[in-house]
């Protein structure tokens, strides 16, 4: 029997490349080895204040595209709603009665965005508690492997904690203790050189973005800021045009890349020469990314069938789950 993996995303935006990198090209590596599931977890998104009920709707489409469009394919792949499976809300009550408050708050990821997007006090009983929906997200199919970006790690071990105490408490082994898989480049700078990359801080690039509009990002992108002219001998690390460079030129163009590190170190390369043969390198990688999503985009038929079909299945493995915890807890 295949293992599991469960995965998938909050609809609060579209996908953009940190996402590729951090979990999108590791959901596609695996999509033949692992029998797997991602969510598209739009109870989730109930939990960010700007959400709203048209946005959410919106964002679930897109971001069930973005997925398609980077070749995830609906054969291999069961996709689901959150909210469609009710059975996650039920295991999610019965999981939060084993965390405590504190541990709650304490979540590194929690208390980050908090002080990230400053939230101050004003942030609701369900963001805090969004982690343990999280774990009922992934062990409502017992998803052992979860391709995730490095800022959810502090979810899956929160998962883990509460996956464990169920069994303890049952003293059965009804859940496996899902561990994460972090991508090539657990996160990506944004365009700024930003650590973060997100809507609101606008410095992404969007899997979904036309040619132009990647164009006209990179040649607004950040670089050594102590270079002034082309003649100025550059530095490479941390330098976001280079980072990007090395996240998405193919195989065959590392050659190029080299010989630009070195023009560049020695002053013998100017920024807008690099970030056009940057622009090149990302359109090439988003070429047959952006072709999928037109096809896909032209049958919304076949967009719905997926998610109704993945939704249904999904519902009937939770349901299994729910019962055998139902049962081992006494709960009648
Ligand atoms: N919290 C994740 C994010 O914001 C999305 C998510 C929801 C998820 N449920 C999940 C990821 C279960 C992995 C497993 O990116």
């Amino acid at each position: 029997m295949k293992k599991r993996i469960l995965t998938g995303d909050t609809p609060t935006g579209k996908l953009h490349l940190g996402h590729y990198v951090g979990t999108l090209e590791n959901r596609v590596k695996l999509q033949d080895q692992y029998e797997m599931f991602i969510i598209l977890a739009d109870t989730h998104a109930l939990t960010t204040l700007s959400a709203t009920p048209e946005l959410i709707k919106n964002y679930t489409r897109e971001v069930l595209l973005d997925n398609l469009s980077v070749g995830l394919d609906p054969k291999n792949v069961t996709f689901f709603i959150e909210s469609g499976v009710s059975e996650i809300y039920e295991l999610a009550a019965i999981f939060s009665m084993y965390v405590s408050h504190n541990r709650a708050l304490r979540n590194p990821t929690i208390k980050d965005e908090i002080s990230s997007k400053s939230l101050g006090d004003q942030f609701s009983l369900g963001f805090v508690n969004y982690p343990i929906y999280q774990a009922a997200d992934i062990l409502c199919v017992k998803g052992q492997l979860v391709p995730v970006g490095v800022d959810q790690e502090a979810h899956l071990e929160q998962a883990r904690e509460i996956a464990r105490a169920i069994n303890k408490l049952t003293n059965s082994n009804i859940f496996p203790e899902p561990e994460a898989l972090i991508g090539r480049v657990g996160k990506l700078v944004g365009t700024d050189g930003n650590p973060k990359m997100g809507k609101s801080l606008n410095n992404t690039i969007y899997l979904s973005d036309s040619t132009e509009e990647v164009e006209k990002r990179v040649m607004n992108m950040f670089t050594d800021p102590k270079r002034i002219h082309p003649t100025d001998p550059g530095t490479i690390a941390g330098n976001p045009v280079f980072t990007y460079l090395d996240s998405f030129a193919k195989e065959k163009d590392k050659g190029k890349i080299d010989e630009y590190k070195d023009r560049y170190e020695k002053g013998e390369v100017g920024d807008v020469e690099v970030k056009k043969y940057l622009a090149q390198v990302l359109n090439n990688f988003l070429n047959p990314i952006r072709e999928r999503r037109l096809e896909y985009e032209s049958q919304p038929e076949v967009l719905d069938k997926i998610l109704v079909e993945g939704t249904a299945k999904t519902k009937k493995v939770a349901s299994e789950t729910l019962s055998e915890v139902r049962s081992e807890m006494g709960l009648i």
